[in-house]
């Protein structure tokens, strides 16, 4: 435990990011797993007496020397990368009663991304006109790709503005709201945005999905989970996994997947998975194929169809993301003004 208490402390002392003791209270709200431990809601005492809502994360019980190094890893590496407002910035550190460190970062409040597409659901206003015939169910089910369509409760008033296709919504329940496409396109460009900082920043992410992208309130994207990211003190620079942990095989590019390496040019791949994801909404890629014969699969040139949702200039986007060849994927700046001028154009 002293050694622990050491090696983090070490790291952490040339750093401005220890907070006081008293300032961080951990309430029971679990948030999620991080890669070494828990992820719990907890609050923050500014230096002026208000409150505010914060994730803290910490390790777990007896952590092995290498969570303990991925952790401080983390912790150096948000130090280092600093402000942007779509990356999760961290507010510091502290340590709990019994001396362990947390890492204490900036609280989104609509959660990953994942579970919140997932809430969406396609719904036909016009009930009627979708039961008589007009539409066919089945193929406007197999159309939105097995998301459920749900009909309305309420179809006499007038319809809400966003129409999707065939007399379809986007509806999101716990929230509420209609959504719309140009919606789903500001996630992705935003992630894209956030991604393109993290690029100058020289951080490749390794581990880009859905499930490690959360929302804040007026549903801004934040990068997180920089556990598996790596600095790269020299850009593209290529390096190899070590670790034992699972891989993230259906979200890494082909050459992640034979040689280890990890580049912004693989993470623009797992961009193209995550994109995929958003125009799903928070669908699973590759459900028929196991995760021991992906690499197979996509060798052969097979890649994921066009979802209903995603028009063809942004399924052209998802394609360039999945070259074979790093090189000749596009870079974030170019993702990002290209997802900009489709919602632009209205497409
Ligand atoms: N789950 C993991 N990290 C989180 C955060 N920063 N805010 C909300 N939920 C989270």
């Amino acid at each position: 435990a002293d050694g622990y208490d050491m090696t983090v402390l070490k790291g952490l002392d040339d750093l401005d990011v220890l907070l006081d003791d008293d300032a961080i209270t951990v309430s029971d709200v679990f948030l999620g797993h991080g890669h070494f431990g828990v992820v719990r809601k907890g609050t923050l005492k500014t230096a002026d007496g208000r409150m505010c809502s914060v994730a803290v994360k910490s390790l777990r019980d007896r952590p092995s020397s290498r969570d303990l190094d991925e952790f401080l890893r983390e912790i150096l590496l948000m130090q280092k990368v600093g402000k942007h407002p779509n990356i999760v910035s961290m507010i510091g550190c502290c340590l709990d009663a019994n001396r362990r460190c947390m890492l204490v970062v900036e609280y989104c409040q609509l959660g990953d991304l994942q579970t919140y597409l997932r809430k969406v659901s396609i719904k036909s206003w016009y009930a009627n006109d979708f039961y008589v015939g007009r539409t066919n169910p089945a193929e406007l089910t197999a159309a939105a790709n097995s998301k459920v369509v749900e009909s309305m409760q309420d179809t006499t008033g007038p319809p809400p503005p966003m129409v999707v296709f065939n007399n379809c919504y986007l509806y999101h329940g716990d929230e509420n709201v209609f959504l719309t496409v140009d919606d789903l396109l500001r996630f992705a460009s935003q992630v894209a945005n956030g991604m393109l900082y993290l690029e100058n920043n020289r951080v490749v992410h390794r581990d880009l999905a859905a499930r490690n992208v959360l929302l804040s309130d007026h549903r801004t994207i934040k990068i997180c989970d920089f556990g598996l990211s790596r600095d790269v003190y020299e850009q593209n620079l290529y390096q190899k996994s070590n670790r034992g942990d699972p891989l993230p095989v259906k979200w890494m590019a082909l050459e992640s997947l034979k040689y280890q390496l990890y580049t912004t040019q693989s993470d623009v791949w797992s961009f193209g998975v995550l994109l995929w994801e958003i125009m799903m909404l928070g669908g699973s890629p590759y459900p028929t194929i196991s995760s021991s014969r992906i690499y197979e699969e996509l060798r052969s040139g097979y890649r994921m169809p066009r979802p209903t949702l995603c028009c063809y200039s942004l399924y052209e986007v998802m394609l360039a993301c999945w070259h074979a060849n790093p090189a000749n994927r596009p870079k974030f700046g170019t993702i990002k003004d290209t997802i900009d001028g489709i919602m632009e154009n209205q497409y």
